[in-house]
């Protein structure tokens, strides 16, 4: 759900030692990590948790020995507290798999049989490729898709565009929470009342949001709702969220026994990963201690309300720099409020390949990267491929002020060398 501003009053101010102090990669400060929209650091206790898994309870769950039982404890658990940290009504209701590129293409396998030809899918041009290409595959079945467009002169959504395409006949939207190049929040809760309005569902993207804002896939109203924990502190794992009654209807993707009751284990084939699922439990640990530990949904709120705080900061140092600067263009909004975006900054500038300048950063330390980030449709629609796509900087919450006035020095330096030659 888009977070509504708070007063700041009401929220807590980060501990930003407490919270470097939980990632190992930012222990020696030599390194200043702006790729995190590619993939975040992981937080100690999930490594460790990882590891003790498979050095202690690393045997098929389900069977009757002590060993057994306890990693079936585990992996229930850790489907409790992914629920919690989601806000889903059961833990039934959390589908774990690798990836989301590979959630998204096993829930379109899933659903293949609800759909007749001539039923319509809209998928969007501003969305990640995986919430895109996953859902083209289906008109080998007869189903008709429509492109919801983004507005090239605004860089803007608007619903209007959405509702002209809605039909009697659309079954399902396909629209991610958060762009992973503009940093836009999208109103998710209200795309969903459209959408259902017109008899639809809704599958969400949630990847470039769920590290910044606490996720409520109930409040968000949508139907089916996706991202990956890598991006999150977490492991190379991702979570599938549908409401529990809309996946029971899902086609079994595991064998003929596992039948349409056997949520969400027919939609996991040959398992899940144990170990990672248990780490992830360190991501919902984590979030609760930042919060203040009482072990509930309100902590995970308190702690993301702090997270959006200081994320607000840290956008507006940049976007200050960047509004400030005559040949950079900032794509999309240029405003830092926490409220409808997250700090995922992404800017081309005049006369520069995006490649030549990024490339220039490597040696000060700065991981940062150009190109379409895999939303190419978006990237090619704005009319950006050319010079090696855009410039994106993504920051998370563990992110410093000095962290960015050292890329906007490195950043400045290496435009102004560029301009010298
Ligand atoms: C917005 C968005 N959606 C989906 C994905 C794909 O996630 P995964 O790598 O887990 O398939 C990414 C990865 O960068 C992304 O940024």
């Amino acid at each position: 759900m888009t977070a509504m501003p708070q007063p700041d009053s009401e929220v807590r101010p980060l501990d930003l030692d407490f919270v470097r102090g939980q990632f190992p990669a930012l222990e020696s400060g030599r390194w200043t990590y702006f790729d995190n929209a590619g993939g975040s650091q992981v937080l100690r206790r999930v490594a460790e948790r990882v590891a003790d898994y498979m050095l202690t309870t690393s045997v098929q769950t389900g069977a009757s020995y002590a060993v057994s039982q306890q990693a079936t404890a585990r992996v229930a658990e850790a489907r409790a507290k992914i629920a919690r940290f989601i806000g889903a009504t059961r833990p039934e209701e959390v589908v774990l798999g690798p990836s989301t590129t590979i959630l998204m293409r096993f829930l379109a396998t899933a659903m293949a049989s609800q759909l007749q030809p001539g039923d319509e899918v809209i998928v969007t041009d501003f969305d990640h490729e995986s919430n895109i290409g996953p859902w083209l595959m289906l008109k080998e079945r007869g189903v008709v898709f429509k492109i919801w467009s983004i507005r090239p002169e605004s860089v803007s959504i608007d619903l209007a565009d959405l509702k002209a395409l809605m039909s009697p006949r659309t079954r399902l939207v396909c629209v991610t929470h958060c762009s992973n190049i503009l940093g836009v929040i999208n109103p998710i809760a209200e795309i969903a009342a459209l959408v259902h309005a017109h008899g639809a569902r809704l599958c969400v993207d949630a990847v470039a949001y769920a590290p910044h804002r606490a996720v409520d896939v109930v409040a968000s109203g949508a139907d089916y709702y996706v991202f990956s924990f890598y991006k999150v502190y977490g492991p190379h794992f991702a979570v599938l969220w549908g409401r529990y009654e809309h996946l029971l209807e899902l086609d079994g993707l595991y064998h003929y026994f596992y039948g349409r009751d056997k949520v969400p284990m027919k939609l996991e084939p040959g398992n899940t990963n144990y170990e990672l699922a248990w780490g992830c439990t360190g991501i919902v640990d984590y979030f609760d201690e930042l919060g203040g530990g009482t072990g509930d949904r309100a902590a995970i709120e308190r702690a993301f309300d702090a997270v959006a705080a200081h994320e607000e900061a840290l956008s507006e140092r940049l976007l200050g720099w960047l509004r400030g600067q005559n040949g950079i263009r900032v794509i999309g909004s240029t405003r830092a409020d926490r409220a409808t975006r997250v700090p995922t900054i992404a800017f081309k500038v005049d006369g520069h390949d995006s490649a030549e300048l990024v490339r220039a950063l490597d040696p000060h330390r700065i991981g940062i990267r150009f190109g379409d980030f895999h939303s190419r449709r978006l990237i090619e629609r704005l009319g950006l491929a050319d010079g090696n796509g855009v410039i994106r900087v993504s920051m998370v919450h563990y992110n410093t002020i000095g962290e960015v006035d050292r890329l906007i020095a490195a950043l400045d330096e290496a435009i102004k060398t560029g301009d010298a030659h």
